[in-house]
Order: C-alpha cells, then sequence, then structure tokens
C-alpha cells in the first residue's frame, strides 16, 4: 500500500475499471482491496465442482449493452458468444415466453392475436383503473396491462419478491410495464450482447493482469482503514456507503437473494437457463440451469446444476443486491451523499457505493467516466513543490 497511487476497495467491474485504467493509461500503481476470496465482485464465475459447469456464483450475469465504448472497451478483455437471452415464466402448470409479448398474450388468452386485436383487450381490461389514480402497485399494475395479465405474471411475482402484498406495495415501484406488440421474445434489447467465451472470472484476470496492480483478497477494508487514511492515499471506494459512515444516519435498506444450489441426475432439467415462477405458492422467483447459458460448450456430463432464487429483504450479515429506495433510504442516502462529496481524499463509485441498482455495463461506463473526470485529473496534477 506504502508503493500504491491509489488504494481501491473492492474488486467488482467498478474497482477493476480503475486499477486497469490506472496502470494502462497512467502507469500508475493500484492496490485493490477485497473482503472475498475472489476478484470479481458480484460478477463473478466458477466451474462448479460436481458438473463442470460454468455458474454465477451471485445469480444470472447477462452482458448486454447498447453503449458501444463500454463493449469496445469490455472486448479488450474477452470474446464473446452469440448468446441471447430469453426468459420463460411458468404460471398454474403453463408455459409463457417474457417479458409479456405477443406470443404472451396469444398463449394466455388461448387464440392467435394481432398486434391490434391485443392492444384493443389489454385497453379494454386496463379500463377498470380508467380515470382513477393508482394507490399501489396493483392498481398501477392493472392501470398498465389490465387485471389478468397482472394476477398471472406480477401479483405472486412481486409478492414473493417483497415479500409484501402488492396492494400495500407503492405505485411509484414500477413505472412501466413493458408489453411488447410483436412476436419478439428476446430478454433485451440493447445493440450488444453476449456471454464471455471464458467466463467472467478470466475477464477479471485480465484486466488485473499488469504487474502494477496488487490485489489482495479476504482483507476488509475497515480493517486497514487508519493506516491507509493516515498515508494521505487516494482511495477510490466501491463498498457499502452507509458503512463507510458507520451507518451514522442509520443502514440503507436492500433486499438480497438466496440461492440454493441443487446438483440433479439428469442431463438437461429445464430445458432453458431461465424458468420464473409466477405462482405465489411455489416459494423461489425462478430457477436457472447454467447449463443453457453456454450451448457452445457442449457440455458432456450427465448432471446439471441448478439454483433456485429465494428474494427477502437483507439483514445485516445478508449479501446487499437490490437497494428498495423507500423513503427513509432516500432521506439517509442524501444525508451520507453530503458527507461523500466533502471527503477530499475518497471518491465514491459502484452499486453499493452510491446505493444504485447497477447493470455491469452501466458499472463499466460510469467507471470509465468517474476515472476521466475524477481519478485522472487527480492522479496526474503536477506535484505541489513546498
Ligand atoms: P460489486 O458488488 O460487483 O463489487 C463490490 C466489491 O466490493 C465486492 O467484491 C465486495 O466484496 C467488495 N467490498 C465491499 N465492501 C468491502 C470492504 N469493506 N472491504 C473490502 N472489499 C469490500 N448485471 C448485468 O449487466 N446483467 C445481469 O444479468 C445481472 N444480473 C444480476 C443479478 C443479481 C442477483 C445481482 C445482484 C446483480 C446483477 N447484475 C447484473 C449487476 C452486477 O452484479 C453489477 O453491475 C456489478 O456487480 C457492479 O459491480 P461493482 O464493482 O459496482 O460492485
Amino acid at each position: 500500500i506504502r508503493d500504491a497511487d491509489i488504494v481501491i476497495i473492492g474488486s467488482g467491474f467498478s474497482g477493476a475499471v480503475i486499477a486497469e485504467r490506472c496502470s494502462t493509461e497512467l502507469g500508475l500503481k493500484s492496490v485493490i482491496l477485497d473482503r472475498r476470496a475472489h476478484a470479481g465482485g458480484n460478477s463473478y464465475s466458477e466451474i462448479d465442482p460436481d458438473t463442470g459447469i460454468e455458474v454465477h456464483k451471485y445469480g444470472a450475469h447477462l452482458f448486454h449493452t447498447s453503449n458501444s465504448e463500454v463493449w469496445s472497451y469490455i472486448n479488450r478483455f474477452t470474446e464473446f458468444t452469440d448468446y441471447k437471452h430469453r426468459v420463460l415464466s411458468a404460471y398454474q402448470d403453463k408455459i409463457y415466453a417474457m417479458p409479456i409479448n405477443l406470443l404472451t398474450i396469444s398463449q394466455f388468452f388461448g387464440k392467435f392475436m394481432t398486434p391490434e386485436s391485443a392492444m384493443a383487450l389489454i385497453a379494454e381490461q386496463r379500463g377498470e383503473m380508467a380515470g382513477k389514480t393508482p394507490r399501489n402497485l396493483e392498481e398501477k399494475a392493472i392501470s398498465l396491462i389490465g387485471r389478468p395479465l397482472y394476477e398471472a405474471f406480477i401479483r405472486g411475482y412481486t409478492m414473493k419478491q417483497w415479500q409484501t402484498d402488492p396492494r400495500d406495495l407503492p405505485e411509484n415501484i414500477i413505472t412501466r410495464l413493458p408489453v411488447r406488440t410483436d412476436f419478439n421474445t428476446r430478454y433485451f434489447e440493447d445493440r450488444f450482447e453476449g456471454l464471455p467465451v471464458n467466463g467472467y472470472a478470466a475477464i477479471f484476470e485480465r484486466m488485473l493482469a499488469s504487474d502494477k496492480i496488487e490485489v489482495v483478497l479476504d482483507t476488509d477494508f475497515f480493517d486497514l482503514r487508519s493506516q491507509i487514511e493516515a498515508m494521505g492515499k487516494l482511495v477510490f471506494y466501491t463498498g457499502p456507503l452507509d458503512r463507510f459512515y458507520d451507518y451514522r444516519f442509520g443502514a440503507l435498506g436492500w433486499r438480497t437473494v438466496d440461492f440454493e444450489r441443487d446438483v440433479i441426475g439428469t442431463k438437461d432439467f429445464q430445458g432453458a437457463p431461465v424458468i420464473n415462477y409466477a405462482d405465489e405458492d411455489i416459494p423461489y422467483t425462478r430457477i436457472l440451469e447454467f447449463r443453457h447459458m453456454h450451448p457452445e460448450r457442449n457440455y458432456q456430463t450427465e448432471k446439471t446444476v441448478i439454483f433456485r432464487e429465494y428474494s427477502r429483504a437483507a439483514e445485516s450479515k445478508d449479501e446487499p443486491y437490490y437497494p428498495i429506495g423507500r423513503s427513509v433510504d432516500k432521506d439517509r442516502y442524501d444525508q451520507y451523499r453530503a458527507l461523500a462529496a466533502a471527503e477530499e481524499n475518497v471518491v465514491f463509485g459502484g452499486r453499493l457505493g452510491t446505493y444504485r441498482y447497477l447493470d455491469m455495463h452501466q458499472a463499466i461506463g460510469a467507471a470509465l467516466s468517474i476515472f476521466d473526470r475524477t481519478i485522472k485529473p487527480r492522479l496526474t496534477q503536477p506535484e505541489q513543490v513546498s
């Protein structure tokens, strides 16, 4: 740390981009601390020991972006497969295409619909909320897509995600529920999409390969904080914002996900990478089957590995995954942000450091821009001569 030009907390995409830019563009040294036993943050993937199938340890990570700067940047460290994500939703023993599109609507109402007839039907079903102001999530969803589609695809799923009846959730959790009027069943609509040919861990190995970057694992920043601060080092911090200030304004709320891993003695368990479960009485929200994310690998194992996902509010020992963003969180966040903005030697970034859900391409894009706007000018200032 003594020799480093910058100390980076967190080795996810946010921290890795800053370290890579500092070494490649500026020739400067960074030390990255991560409290986990591996680099890569939540995007990390590894080979499942029982099946040889690559699993995304912290949930399905699909790479997609329309940002050509981010796409060309990440392509320096990996090639991508031509994987295109698709999702299905099971409801009452039937299976439907997601997000809601003309195929879903035709399947659900049991007849072949045209864009026009489907939209006319939904307009009629939304009519129940005509002229009324939605007071909760349920009413908002019905005002957008009508009651039958809401009750099938949104109600139970939302209930499981938030463990709260949608009638007791604020209407502003959703602003839109996209309904496609064509038969496009692709999940993402971005210009670029794929999965890293050799997995996510390999991306981080390449991003952090320079001898100007030292990665120190199993190390919590808060155990070394006073030493680092005493050295006056520039710090790029991507850990939780509230923890940096010892929760003085209260903890920011997050949802977490529990993953239940299961190895099954069959070659193909569900025939698809992700199936959502919309029924309220099925406790998990979805099942991931990782073998289907890399069909080009043609895995020969006769077993398959699946993750069942269960969603709930995070407690202090849990991994924070999705910001809840209640009004109390927003007030707390504003207070923390005011302190953060006044820090001289600390720059905050990443999803935990800014209390925002960021997709990988957004985390990379934000880190590239923080590097250009904030880190690079700070590290390349001419030395003050006293
Ligand atoms: P990230 O969380 O990856 O890294 C932060 C790092 O800081 C961690 O390694 C942590 O251990 C470390 N750290 C924290 N506190 C510390 C401390 N005190 N000391 C030392 N180290 C500390 N995106 C996408 O594009 N497509 C997708 O399909 C998905 N899917 C998805 C599923 C789920 C369940 C989640 C929760 C998220 C996604 N994402 C996603 C989002 C993706 O995970 C996200 O964009 C990146 O993880 C962001 O990278 P960061 O570096 O900002 O944080």
